[in-house]
């Protein structure tokens, strides 16, 4: 951290000359002025962070001082000296913005006891200053690596809805990415510098869910022994992100309705309704319009929920993201396990693009970190790969399916037969294994597709996509 530089104003120059000398042995650099005009021209010049000044100047008010010192740069922490140590002055020195004031005659020990606090608090502004800068990198947009259409139109999406206060849904397989899109959405929003909350709905236990989300009061239940802020309201002025909301109870659904619809709730025991201003971002890797259908989910809170809907598709659908997220991935897990693998050779960069993710994006970065560490360094190839990624598939892929013509010719209904085989395990992956699916993919009847199956021995729910190999 850079020295702090403190600016002494005062007329009486014995004032100046022991602040110099205390403030100098403290290991500030110091510069002084004799009155308001110089002192200005004195900030203006250098920059300062901490300015001790008379009130009682030649030339300006000491209040005038901190007003226009601060007017100059609001991050200047004045402390006031007063010779006439009234309450009232003190107190509008307080009110306008002094950090603190001491009264003269003064010991020099006390006023390096309160430069020491001020220098203390203007690192601590700094520092949390920097680690929100920090944190808002890592979650700017360049950070959601990704080239493919379907990764743009989602990072497109963010940036358009990003400022808005509407509700958002996201959608998506598990491992797909719904969190890091979540804090891009805070980091990117006008609430940035308030706080994220999140809530993993599926993993706090029910019966403790509505206190964690909307607080309660003392002696609500067995155990509560003090009163106690839920995180919508420590979410005030920022962001809720309600993670797994297909997990929520049905009353818990209830009284979510009441806060997406008057943004008010009451501590669980408590009376006083609570309102909140507060942004809500919902995440599920489920179905929710197959819960609505169920009854699991209630409709009307899936209106409220779905007014911005993002999905995030699974990385099967975007392999063209791969080998940057692996690119990605190994410059991060080279740095924090201080290994010094180079790369992929491209065979087995290969296999690792067509393989299909079941796991998706969180599949993938625990399989590059898994390499790393037992890799070390040099290249990583097909031998270095886990069997289910090498595994080749049942049917031969189509573009590897060269039919070559030998002297004796070929047999063409067995040809036929492969490439039919070919597209229905195709068709089958696709529709995750559903027969009344696949069988609309390949313009079939239904029951011409299960009599193929059975003809051939194919058990579809052995392709099905997300089943993991
Ligand atoms: N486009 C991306 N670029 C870089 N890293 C990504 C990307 N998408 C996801 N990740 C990383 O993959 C991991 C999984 O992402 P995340 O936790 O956001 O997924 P999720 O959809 O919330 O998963 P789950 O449903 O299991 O909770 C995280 O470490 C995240 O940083
Ligand atoms: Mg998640």
């Amino acid at each position: 951290m850079s020295q702090v530089h403190v600016l002494v104003i005062d007329d009486d120059s014995a004032v100046r000359d022991v602040l110099q000398e205390t403030l100098t042995q403290e290991g500030y650099a110091v510069s002084l002025a004799s009155d308001g005009a110089a002192g200005i021209l004195a900030a203006k010049e250098t920059p300062v962070q901490i300015v001790v000044t008379d009130f009682q100047l030649p030339d300006i008010d000491g209040l005038e001082i901190i007003d226009r010192l601060t007017r100059l740069d609001a991050k200047i922490i004045p402390i006031m000296m007063t010779g006439f140590g009234t309450i009232e002055t003190a107190v509008r020195a307080m009110k306008l913005g002094a950090f603190d004031f001491i009264t003269k005659p003064f010991d020099p020990e006390t006023v390096a006891v309160i430069v020491r606090k001020a220098a203390e608090f203007h690192r601590l502004r700094q520092e949390n200053h920097l680690l929100r800068k920090a944190v808002r990198d890592q979650y700017r947009l360049d950070q959601l690596v990704g080239i493919s259409e379907p990764i743009r139109q989602v990072l497109d999406f963010v940036q358009k809805v990003a400022d808005s206060d509407s509700t958002v849904m996201i959608q998506g397989e598990s491992g797909t990415g719904k969190e890091l899109v979540a804090r891009m959405l805070h980091f990117n929003s006008l609430r940035k510098d308030r706080p994220l909350v999140p809530v993993n709905c599926g993993a706090i236990p029910e019966n403790l869910l509505e206190s964690e989300l909307f607080g309660h009061e003392k002696g609500a239940f067995t155990g509560a022994t003090h009163t106690r802020m839920g995180r919508f309201e420590l979410a005030n002025g920022g962001t809720i992100f309600l993670d797994e909301i297909g997990e929520l109870s049905l009353p818990l659904q209830v009284k979510l309705l009441r806060v997406l619809q008057e943004r008010a709730f009451e501590r669980v025991g408590g009376n006083r309704t609570i309102q909140v201003d507060v942004r809500i971002v919902a995440a599920t890797n489920q179905d929710l319009e197959t819960l609505v259908e169920e009854k699991r989910f209630r409709q009307d809170l899936f209106y409220r929920l779905n007014v911005i809907p993002i999905v995030v598709p699974p990385l099967r659908e975007r392999r063209s993201d791969i080998p940057l997220l692996i690119d990605h991935f190994l410059a991060r897990f080279n740095q924090t396990k201080h290994t010094s693998v180079s790369g992929l050779a491209p065979e087995a960069l290969r296999q690792l693009t067509e393989y299909d993710w079941p796991g998706n994006i969180r599949e993938l970065e625990n399989m590059i970190e898994r390499l790393l560490v037992l890799k070390k360094q040099g290249t990583i190839t097909t031998a270095d790969l886990p069997e289910k990624i090498c595994r080749k598939p049942a049917v031969p892929e189509l573009k590897e399916h060269f039919i070559q013509f030998n002297e004796d010719g070929i047999s063409l209904s067995r040809e036929v037969e492969q490439y039919e085989n070919h597209l229905i395990i195709e068709a089958l992956r696709k529709a995750n294994g559903v027969t009344t699916r696949a069988a609309q993919l390949l313009h079939l009847n239904r029951t011409t597709l299960v009599e193929k199956l059975k003809r051939k021995g194919v058990d579809p729910r052995s392709h099905s996509e997300s089943l993991p190999n």
